[in-house]
């Protein structure tokens, strides 16, 4: 990090960003799990400054409400009309007056930077008492960026725009990557004598460093190796492409700590996710939010998991969860719903085709297979049988059912909420289940069978069910009875 804290860094987000044809300002769009200036501000956040900045212009009433939910430490300035990234920063100062010591300004649509190239820039911005820094890189394409004219001493003598570059100018592959630092008094300073007369109209940030020189302070450059970080974000191609590298980053990182990753290509993990070493993610798993996996779970194929905590040796497969904890060596799926609320504790199992939402499974309880639990609390050691319901709703609201420990539930039981079922008891397969049941019951809470002899031939004569109870009965006859040889 930066020797001292930088004065300010203002963060520019009020093009219009047309080419994402979208009602969504652009900088709102995300990837892996943030804004695109979320991720700005993140890599800003790194730096300290003093002052958080964020210029907005164009659909500014839904950057305002991101940013005081997301980044209540920075401040919204109102840029009125866009008139270029020049205005913008000069927009900035006027409001805050001119801010001593180093202020940074970075594009907000660059959301693969890393603070660590911020912190590099305003070191070397420092360490060459320099009055301006600008990022720069190679690129292959250099097609619309600013480019970087050098002197003879290889010094940074002025950038000039795509627009406005001539066929010399054009071919040089150095560019303006949309990150400077300056010495906040010269900028403001320098701001003032930027005009619109260029091929954009506009007041041009990157007349900056030309001005600068021309009255004898020193501009540098700090170039960053790998272009493929600063890349910019423009349409949703280019969002795509940034969100395939981003992902990328995070899941080498995650590899280089200790988790295996079976299928980078088709597994995607959020920036703010928690996993621990010895993890095993398998092909198609999403992990989003602030889900947390712990010590050797393995989770997927086929899982999304959002805000969830996974504990350590759980196993979740094909699965969907949002906001639950899943506790260690706990089991999940395949083919489960885990919605908010959910906590299986240790060991606890939810099968398949089984969907839970508000509801605790206690340690080693099962929910094996076909199951519904909404709105319950669940004992120690009990079972759920294949295919019941919690029927959690009477259609105006909602009721809590509490089962103990070691409850056997039988299969195709509807449980009734509100119902408390207790320790040790039993309910028979098949019972509608409307009344507490005492520690150690059975419950049995369904229709008496009662079989009616005969029915099918004298009702259903000539059927093909009729002629095989027939010859059924036919055999039953003729066996030996007992005593009989
Ligand atoms: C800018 C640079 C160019 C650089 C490129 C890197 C200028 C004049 N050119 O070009 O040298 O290579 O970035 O991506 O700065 N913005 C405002 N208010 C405005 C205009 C723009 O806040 O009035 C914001 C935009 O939202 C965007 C950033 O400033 O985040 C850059 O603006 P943009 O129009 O995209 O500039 P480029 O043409 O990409
Ligand atoms: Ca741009």
């Amino acid at each position: 990090m930066s020797a001292r804290r930088p004065a300010a860094v203002i963060v520019l987000a009020a093009g219009e960003g047309t080419r994402m044809k979208s009602r969504r300002s652009k900088v709102l769009h995300e990837l892996c799990g943030r804004s695109m200036v979320g991720h700005v501000l993140a890599a800003a956040g790194e730096l300290e400054p003093e002052r958080l900045i964020v210029v907005v212009g164009h659909r500014r009433e839904q950057v305002i409400e991101h940013l005081a939910e997301h980044a209540p430490d920075a401040e919204p300035v109102v840029q009125e009309r866009q008139g270029g990234t020049g205005h913008a920063v000069r927009t900035v100062l006027e409001r805050t007056g001119a801010l001593a010591g180093t202020v940074v300004v970075t594009n907000g649509d660059h959301p693969l930077l890393r603070g660590a190239t911020l912190a590099e820039l305003v070191r070397t911005h420092e360490d060459e008492g320099n009055a301006a820094t600008v990022l720069t890189t190679e690129v292959p394409d250099p097609t619309g960026y600013g480019r970087i004219l050098r002197g003879p001493d290889g010094a940074v003598t002025a950038i000039v725009e795509h627009k406005d570059a001539d066929d010399a100018q054009r071919a040089v592959h150095e560019i303006n990557v949309g990150m400077y630092a300056f010495d906040g008094k010269l900028l403001a300073a320098a701001l003032r004598q930027v005009t619109t007369d260029n091929a954009g109209g506009e007041e041009y940030l990157t007349d900056v460093p030309a001005i600068l020189r021309a009255q004898g302070d020193r501009v540098g450059a700090h170039t960053v190796p790998d272009w493929v970080e600063t890349q910019g974000v423009n349409d949703r191609v280019q969002l795509a492409q940034a969100r395939r590298l981003l992902n990328e980053r995070i899941l080498l990182d995650h590899m280089r700590a200790g988790v295996t990753v079976v299928d980078p290509a088709t597994t995607w993990v959020d920036v703010q996710v928690t996993v621990e070493p010895d993890v095993v993610l398998h092909p198609n798993t999403q992990l989003h939010g602030r889900t947390r996996l712990e010590e050797g779970a393995e989770v997927g194929p086929n899982a999304t998991l959002t805000d969830t905590s996974v504990g350590a040796g759980a196993v979740v497969t094909n699965a969907v969860t949002v906001e639950a904890e899943i506790g260690p060596e706990a089991s999940v799926g395949p083919y489960a719903y885990l919605r908010p609320g959910t906590v299986l504790a240790h060991k606890a199992k939810a099968g398949s085709y089984v969907e839970l939402k508000n509801a605790v499974v206690g340690q080693g309880s099962k929910v094996p297979h076909l199951t519904y639990v909404g709105d319950a609390e669940i004992g120690q050691g009990s079972n759920v049988g294949a295919g019941s319901v919690f029927v959690n709703y009477d259609g105006v609201d909602k009721h809590r059912s509490v089962v103990g420990d070691h409850v056997k539930i039988g299969s195709d039981n509807m449980i009734v909420a509100p119902v408390t079922i207790g320790d040790g008891a039993y309910t028979a397969a098949g019972s509608v289940i409307v009344n507490d049941v005492p520690p150690g019951a059975m419950a049995v809470a369904r229709g008496r069978q009662h079989n009616i002899p005969g029915w099918v031939e004298r009702k259903r004569a000539g059927t093909p069910a009729a002629q095989a109870a027939r010859r059924a009965n036919d055999e039953a006859e003729q066996r030996p009875g007992p005593g009989e040889s």
